[in-house]
């Protein structure tokens, strides 16, 4: 299994481009599932969770060509309506498929997704969502089979904004006639991108004065086209970097209003910034950096995805941090690793004590799962000496060219692979 080696201690400095964004990506590629007719989706990142939902496509009856970030999706005979355990298991957002193929079929059978390193990750809400659309959702041998004589349209509450659940029930809802309301709904800027990209392929959604999703459902959609944004979690981490190494970077071709939050910290942090439409620029500074207080929260909250870059950068701050992971119960696996790396962090429960240590030391450390697994690459930029992080494949998951990017910013960070024996 590939490892990263990483020489700490040099400040990045230059240009970063960003990729589309991973978790826009994977509910558009699935939502072609709702047609037919060809889709040609652009700025596609080539990664390890992109290439699944593409397997799961193809498995379930869809032509696939992908080259240079462009996928484009073609009919190729009937689809099916089910999917292996195989592949779910790979990756949990594999259950999204539930909603298109319950619109399409009025039945379908996808295995249950088991938990994960950052918690248990149950879908009651997406079942809940269903019944209330008309379909039964009974669990079966560890299939979760959904059968409806008829679907139809509903007012849906959700009990929590699950990111998921809004956008597997917003892209059944699209073929069911009738107006179907969604509320309490994610309002993350990649559920916005799936809303552009279900519109182009015909569907009727408006969001109402509260916010909630109006959908007036039709018999059929069609083929469409579409660039994904960019994506908020990788430029939110090379922002971060730049700053626990004290750099000089710019991240270009982002959304710095998708990160405003984020930003928003960084600078009370006393991190200089410049901001565009479009790039944010990092400045170096002097001194320590202010501890901070961060609660993650939904969408425009602190992303979760974020949390664990970010408490790498308040290992470094001069008094005490306090971080509070509200979205997901298991969430702090990094933190036992950046205590190998010379941090001060104390967690319990959901509340991470983190007390700012002058500087980090190279070590032998491992990747949980993928955000902590880049909390521990920023650590091995910012570090002094050698770090070493096993189970590189957790962050293969959601970054594309790492190293490359990172090189190019002047990091030493090289792929190791002990059982080839070679770099
Ligand atoms: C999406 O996961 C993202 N994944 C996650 O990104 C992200 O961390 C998460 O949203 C929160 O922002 C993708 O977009 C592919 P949720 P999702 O449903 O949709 C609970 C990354 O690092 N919940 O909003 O699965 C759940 O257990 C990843 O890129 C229920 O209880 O997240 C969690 O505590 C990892 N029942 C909370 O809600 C449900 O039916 C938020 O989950 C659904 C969710």
């Amino acid at each position: 299994m590939d490892r990263f080696i990483i020489h700490g201690g040099k400040k990045l400095q230059g240009t970063v481009q960003t990729s589309g964004s991973k978790n826009a990506s994977l509910p558009i590629l699935v939502a072609t599932l709702l047609t037919d007719e060809p889709c040609i989706i652009h700025r596609v990142p080539n990664l390890r969770d992109v290439r699944t939902t593409l397997k799961i496509l193809e498995y379930l009856g869809k032509k696939i060509e992908y080259a240079n970030g462009t996928v484009t999706i073609t009919a190729n005979g009937p689809l099916k309506n089910s999917l292996p355990y195989e592949l779910v298991k790979q990756m949990r957002a594999s259950f999204w498929v539930a909603g298109p193929l319950l619109a399409r079929f009025k039945t379908a059978e996808i295995p249950l997704p088991g938990g994960c390193a950052i918690g248990v990750r149950p879908v009651d809400i997406h079942l809940k969502g269903f019944e209330k659309l008309g379909a039964s959702a009974v669990t079966e041998k560890g299939n979760v089979v959904l059968h409806a004589q008829a679907l139809q349209p509903a007012k849906i509450v959700l009990r929590f904004p699950s990111v998921g659940a809004t956008q597997n029930l917003l892209m059944c809802a699209c073929l069911i006639e009738g107006e179907t309301v969604l509320e309490n709904i994610a309002k993350e800027p990649e559920v916005d991108d799936v809303v552009e990209f279900l519109r182009k392929m015909g569907a009727d959604i408006t969001a109402d004065a509260k916010g909630s999703l109006v959908v007036r459902g039709k018999t059929s959609l069609h083929g469409a086209e579409h660039s994904v944004v960019a994506d908020r979690i990788e430029s939110g981490s090379y922002i971060i970097a730049a700053a626990a190494t004290r750099g000089d970077v710019v991240v270009e071709n982002c959304v710095p209003e998708h990160n405003s939050i984020l930003l928003e910290n960084l600078r009370e942090a006393g991190v200089p910034l410049e901001v565009t439409s479009h790039s944010v620029h990092v400045l170096p500074y002097e001194g320590r950096l202010k501890p901070m207080r961060m609660r993650t929260a939904p969408y425009p909250g602190f992303a979760t995805d974020l949390q664990a870059p970010w408490m790498t950068l308040m290992t470094l701050c001069e008094g005490t941090s306090e971080i509070d992971e509200d979205i997901f119960e298991n969430r702090f696996m990094h933190a036992p690793e950046l205590v190998r790396m010379g941090a001060d962090i104390v967690t319990e429960k959901s509340i991470a004590r983190v007390n700012g240590v002058e500087s980090l030391s190279g070590a032998h450390v491992m990747a949980s799962d993928l955000r902590g697994g880049m909390a521990l690459v920023i650590a091995g930029l910012a570090a002094q000496g050698a770090t070493e992080i096993e189970r590189v494949y957790h962050i293969d998951r959601g970054y594309e060219d790492l190293e490359q990017k990172l090189t190019a910013l002047g990091a030493d960070i090289r792929r190791y692979n002990p059982d080839k024996n070679e770099f």
